[in-house]
């Protein structure tokens, strides 16, 4: 079956780009920068997956992403974001998506999360403050404690600094739904 397929992302430090081309190799689909899409764009695609990374708690571009998609008539969108936070923290990540969709969103829109990690040298410089702030006050929190986990100093320590814990193996779970559900 040839079906048309649409990977966009938006992404400002680059791994959110890393995995949509990734996925778009894997799968043989149109790599596209959220920027660059118009509903005209999307609505000749029978399958739409957007990339983004959590933002504070959201995924950043998802509401445009949803917009367009509502607009283009998209039959199947599936949505991954990226992050700091390890995929085995499935408990954070399930709270982040409640966050993101609603509880018909939850069950109708397909969605995976991949770790990516931190990078400050790539990060505009109100983000860099932002998440220097973050650490500083999830710093503090944690001192004030009375029992300081090995897990939460690992945390702030994590946080601290750039690191990557990107890797194709993330893409997979996404990549198997794709080619189970749409081109079998
Ligand atoms: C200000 C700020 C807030 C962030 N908030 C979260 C968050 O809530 N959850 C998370 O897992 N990662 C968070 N991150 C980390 C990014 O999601 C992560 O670095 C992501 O992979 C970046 O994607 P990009 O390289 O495609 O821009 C945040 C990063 C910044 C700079």
């Amino acid at each position: 079956m040839n079906r048309k397929i649409l990977v966009c992302y938006k992404s400002v430090t680059g791994f959110t780009k890393q995995y949509a081309e990734m996925i778009a190799n894997e799968i043989n689909g149109t790599l596209m920068d959220l920027k660059n899409v118009t509903a005209e764009t999307i609505s000749q695609y029978d399958i739409v997956v957007f990339g983004g990374r959590f933002f504070a708690g959201g995924v950043d571009g998802l509401k445009k992403a949803k917009e367009l998609a509502a607009k283009g008539n998209v039959k199947n969108f599936v949505v991954f974001a990226t992050g700091a936070t390890p995929n085995t923290a499935e408990k954070t990540i399930q709270e982040a998506w409640k966050n993101n969709f609603t509880t018909d969103e939850l069950r109708r829109i397909p969605h995976f999360y991949m770790q990516g990690g931190l990078c400050y040298e790539k990060m505009p410089l109100p983000e860099k403050l932002m998440m220097k702030a973050f650490a500083a006050v999830m710093k503090r929190k944690i001192k004030n404690q009375n029992e300081q986990t090995e897990e939460d100093k690992e945390f702030v320590r994590a946080i601290s600094n750039s690191y990557d814990i990107s890797s194709k193996v993330y893409i997979e779970p996404l990549v198997s739904f794709l080619k189970t559900e749409y081109f079998r």
